[in-house]
């Protein structure tokens, strides 16, 4: 699969098969994540990648309950390592770089996993404090995002998506 057929055919995918993902496409889609780039590539990516029913039924609790971060047989917090880039780029690289540098790998995860025929959703709703406890992560290691990644066991209606011309502003806003 191409990457812009990749692009078009994602959707968030909130149902799982129990089927697990096989180790050779995990290591590819957190292979994805690693290529993603980073301001001043001060890399603060950090993956804690759950399998563990237990660890994943309080990830669940964490992200308020929503039950397919419990149902998926994978669920990668993807976290950003702050100091790695607050001590390049001090304030902006604290709140603004390392979130966006963790973003941008977030995506290829999601795009990997969907080139690789898997399900995926991007989770940002949760107790963020729950989740460090949980997966252990010290203070300046902030988890971002939630991928419960597997075999959707569901077929999701395209989402809509705003049009080309109300989103571009042609050389001003
Ligand atoms: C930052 C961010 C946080 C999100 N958090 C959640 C979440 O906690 N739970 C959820 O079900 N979906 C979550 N989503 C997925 C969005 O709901 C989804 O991308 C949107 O509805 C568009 O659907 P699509 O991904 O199928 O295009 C999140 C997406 C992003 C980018």
């Amino acid at each position: 699969m191409d990457t812009l057929e990749a692009i078009k055919r994602r959707r968030s995918i909130r149902a799982f098969r129990p089927d697990p993902v096989e180790e050779r496409d995990l290591r590819a889609i957190l292979e994805a994540a690693r290529w993603a780039p980073s301001a001043g590539n001060c890399q603060p990516l950090e993956l804690v990648v759950v399998k563990d029913p237990k660890v994943k039924e309080k990830l669940m609790d964490a992200a308020f309950g929503q039950p397919f971060v419990g149902e998926a047989p994978v669920a990668v917090v993807v976290c950003a390592n702050i100091e790695r880039t607050a001590s390049r780029y001090g304030r902006r690289g604290e709140e603004l770089y390392c979130i966006q540098d963790t973003a941008a790998a977030t995506q290829n995860i999601l795009l990997a996993a969907t080139s690789l025929g898997y399900g995926s959703c991007w989770v940002g709703a949760f107790d963020e404090r729950r989740v460090a406890r949980v997966i252990g992560t010290p203070p300046h290691v902030r988890p971002v995002a939630i991928v419960p990644i597997g075999k959707s066991a569901e077929k999701p209606e395209r989402t809509p998506k705003r049009p080309l011309e109300e989103i571009v502003h042609e050389d001003r806003y």
